[in-house]
């Protein structure tokens, strides 16, 4: 039979993107060293980590010195994905920032990180094959069913687990549910998180995105 379709394609719609970051070696192993020994300052002494629990600093890292070059980064990544969506208005700042630990054990509960547009995760020491954080996908009708694929690709399955490693910056919409699988091996996972919000969002980015025709009456 004669091909009948002139032409096929798919398009993915409404896409959902992840911007990821790798620091070059070089600048991630000194960062990452200048980035522990701050961390380490900040939670000596260390209080006793519930089993199976996680250990956060303060959110307001950014308002720390020791932190200014860190955040400078997040800015440059911050930056670069409004530029990526090629916003209107890109004024924005950090709205928290904190450093997580893992312990043995250790893990992040799905989460979203509300009142925020974007959020991201540096990872500043991981240890052997504990490097993943994993998003579910933000449709959660499409899994009412889900067949089997021969080979796994991103049409399928209800979750992706991305794989991280120390020096990476992965930023991703705020709204996005996330999770930090347990921590299985004897050290601890240490990484920076962060949220990023419009500067003057209700004056410039929250405007009415039509205007009526019609006169208020008074
Ligand atoms: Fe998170």
């Amino acid at each position: 039979m004669a091909n009948v379709f002139a032409d096929l394609s798919v398009k993915d719609l409404f896409p959902t993107p992840i911007w990821v970051a790798d620091l070059d070696p070089d600048v991630a192993t000194r960062i990452n060293a200048e980035l522990q020994a701050a961390i380490k300052e900040l939670v000596e002494p260390r209080p006793q980590i519930p089993l199976g629990s996680t250990w956060q600093t303060t959110p307001m890292l950014h308002k720390h010195n020791r932190f200014a070059e860190f955040c400078a980064l997040v800015h440059k990544a911050g930056a670069a994905a409004m530029a990526f969506l090629d916003l209107k208005h890109r004024n924005f700042e950090i709205t928290g920032c904190w450093a997580n630990i893992n312990p043995t054990g250790g893990l992040n509960s799905p989460h979203t990180h509300p009142n925020n547009f974007l959020s991201g995760v540096y990872y500043v020491s991981l240890p052997q094959s504990s490097g993943q954080i994993v998003f579910a996908d933000p449709r959660p009708q499409a899994a009412s069913i889900l067949p089997p694929a021969e080979k796994w690709n991103k049409y399928v399955g209800n979750e992706i687990k991305l794989e991280v490693k120390e020096g990476r910056m992965v930023i991703f919409p705020a709204w996005l549910v996330h999770s930090v699988p347990v921590n299985r091996s004897a050290e601890e996972r240490i990484s920076m998180s962060f949220n990023l919000m419009f500067k003057d969002f209700t004056e410039a980015v929250s405007k009415p995105l039509w205007t009526g025709s019609a006169p208020i009456r008074r």
